[in-house]
């Protein structure tokens, strides 16, 4: 579970770390504990992409200097991240190939996480005043709270597809529970 942050870029850099650390947790690890790792990584990253997309792009699109272009790039990103992520979600975790596509992936999400922290959210403080921060912060949270869970693995493969579905369900669902908390 998150701890409490108020601020949102707290929070947000916060969720990169967590990212980065199931990344490596994601290498370093083997069969069906890797694939664990790389379920709670594929709910983290859904969960924390969409939250952006639905809540602290649109504030930074208007609120930050050239927040247009800033947005546009970092949106071209996260989709290729999420193709990406899908790609990934149908291997086996435990094959060469997934671990030379999840490299790639690797490289591209962190840089991407940089990208946003230092175009983006650091501007954050300078264009909002703290309650609207907060309230950004609270979105993000309730995103998190409010996300579909996804079955284990090892779940019967049709169960979890019925469930809750590959990756791209996961985002869908993310996207309608997020929409909700910020109504
Ligand atoms: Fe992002
Ligand atoms: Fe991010």
């Amino acid at each position: 579970m998150t701890t409490e942050h108020t601020d949102v870029v707290e929070l947000l850099k916060e969720q990169h770390a967590r990212i980065r650390h199931l990344f490596d947790e994601v290498v370093n690890t083997r069969g069906e504990e890797r694939k664990q790792n790389f379920h709670d990584l594929v709910r983290l990253l859904a969960v924390h992409e969409t939250a952006e997309e639905e809540v602290v792009h649109p504030f930074a699109r208007t609120n930050i200097d050239g927040g247009e272009l800033v947005v546009k790039d970092r949106v071209e990103e996260e989709e290729q991240a999420k193709q990406a992520l899908s790609r990934l979600d149908d291997m086996d975790p435990d094959s060469p190939e997934f671990l030379d596509r999840f490299a790639v992936l690797r490289q591209d999400v962190l840089a991407h996480a940089e990208n946003e922290e230092r175009y983006e959210f650091a501007h954050f403080a300078r264009v909002a005043d703290r309650g609207r921060l907060e309230t950004l912060a609270r979105a993000v949270q309730a995103a998190e709270a409010l996300a579909p869970t996804r079955p284990h693995p090892g779940t019967d493969t049709a169960l979890k597809n019925a469930v809750v579905g590959p990756v791209a369900a996961v985002i869908d669902r993310t996207r309608d529970a997020v929409r909700k908390a910020i109504g």
